[in-house]
């Protein structure tokens, strides 16, 4: 993916809420969200249904939410579909999983392509089902040359996976003289984690009421702000999203300076 350019926002972008306004001024909205889609399983439990029926729920919740975030000129979101530690769970559950991403990329892709979002995949894609991987190079070459939003799709993905590749890869470039060990910088490790260029997430939205961070982001969201709900995936919905965008706005961030 080539360099990062940050998009000018000028818009004031109003919405209608029931009987509330909502206006968001979009040059304070967060350039980065993240969210860990979590909670299908208990959503699904508390109606007795099978924790498949939750995870097909969750889908039409990531729907909205990409659709809300490339409308307000959100510039990348980054979503946790799968991590390196869900493999742990039951086979028949993580074939539902590689399913319904097999299906959604079917489905969707094309009308993410006509909202100008460009798919990117982050995590170790190459462990993925043949099915899902086919579909996933698909949508990514389709998106490609797409200039709004970025959808981070993170698939067999760990913060820590992640920082062992980045430094497999920069330990090959010492090796190979292309650096010395003392050209390693922040900056260095940053370009070499699968979000390369991109920018940090600003906010990262966790649901379900879990108050951790489950092997996400674990380089890129340190001075990133935190919002938590209750509220399980399946039901996570635009208003919930702009909640989290207002409490974000209304946050000083200092990142270790003091208060202007
Ligand atoms: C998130 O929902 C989906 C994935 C982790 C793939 P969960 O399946 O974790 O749902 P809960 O947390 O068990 O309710
Ligand atoms: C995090 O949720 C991973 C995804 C949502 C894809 P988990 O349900 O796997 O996290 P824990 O086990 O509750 O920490
Ligand atoms: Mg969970």
């Amino acid at each position: 993916m080539g360099p990062f350019r940050w998009p000018t926002v000028t818009n004031f972008i109003t919405r209608k809420k029931k009987e509330n306004f909502l206006t968001l001024e979009s040059n304070k909205l967060p350039r980065h969200i993240a969210i860990i889609m979590d909670g299908n399983g208990r959503w699904a439990q508390k109606r007795g249904l099978p924790r498949a029926a939750g995870h097909r729920a969750g889908v039409e919740s990531l729907r909205e939410i990409v659709e809300a975030c490339a409308e307000l000129g959100i510039a990348v979101l980054t979503v946790y579909a799968f991590s390196t530690e869900n493999w742990k769970r039951p086979q028949e559950e993580v074939d539902v999983l590689m399913n319904l991403l097999t299906e959604y990329l079917q489905k969707e892709s094309t009308e993410l392509h006509r909202k100008n979002v460009r798919i990117n995949p982050i995590g170790r894609i190459a462990s993925l089902p043949e099915t899902a991987r086919h579909e996933l190079a698909r949508a990514v070459n389709l998106t490609k040359d797409n200039k709004g939003l970025i959808l981070n799709i993170a698939l067999n993905y760990g913060g820590r996976a992640e920082l062992v590749d980045a430094t497999r890869a920069i330990a090959q470039k010492v090796i190979s003289g292309e650096i010395s060990p003392q050209e390693i910088t922040e900056e260095v490790i940053a370009a070499n984690l699968y979000t390369g260029s991109l920018p940090d997430p600003d906010l990262l939205i966790r649901p379900s009421g879990e108050f951790r961070i489950s092997n996400y982001l674990l380089w890129q969201s340190a001075y990133t702000e935190f919002w938590f709900t209750d509220v399980f995936w399946p039901e996570f919905k635009r208003e919930h999203l702009y909640q989290a965008l207002q409490d974000y706005i209304c946050r000083e961030r200092r990142f270790g300076g003091i208060k202007k």
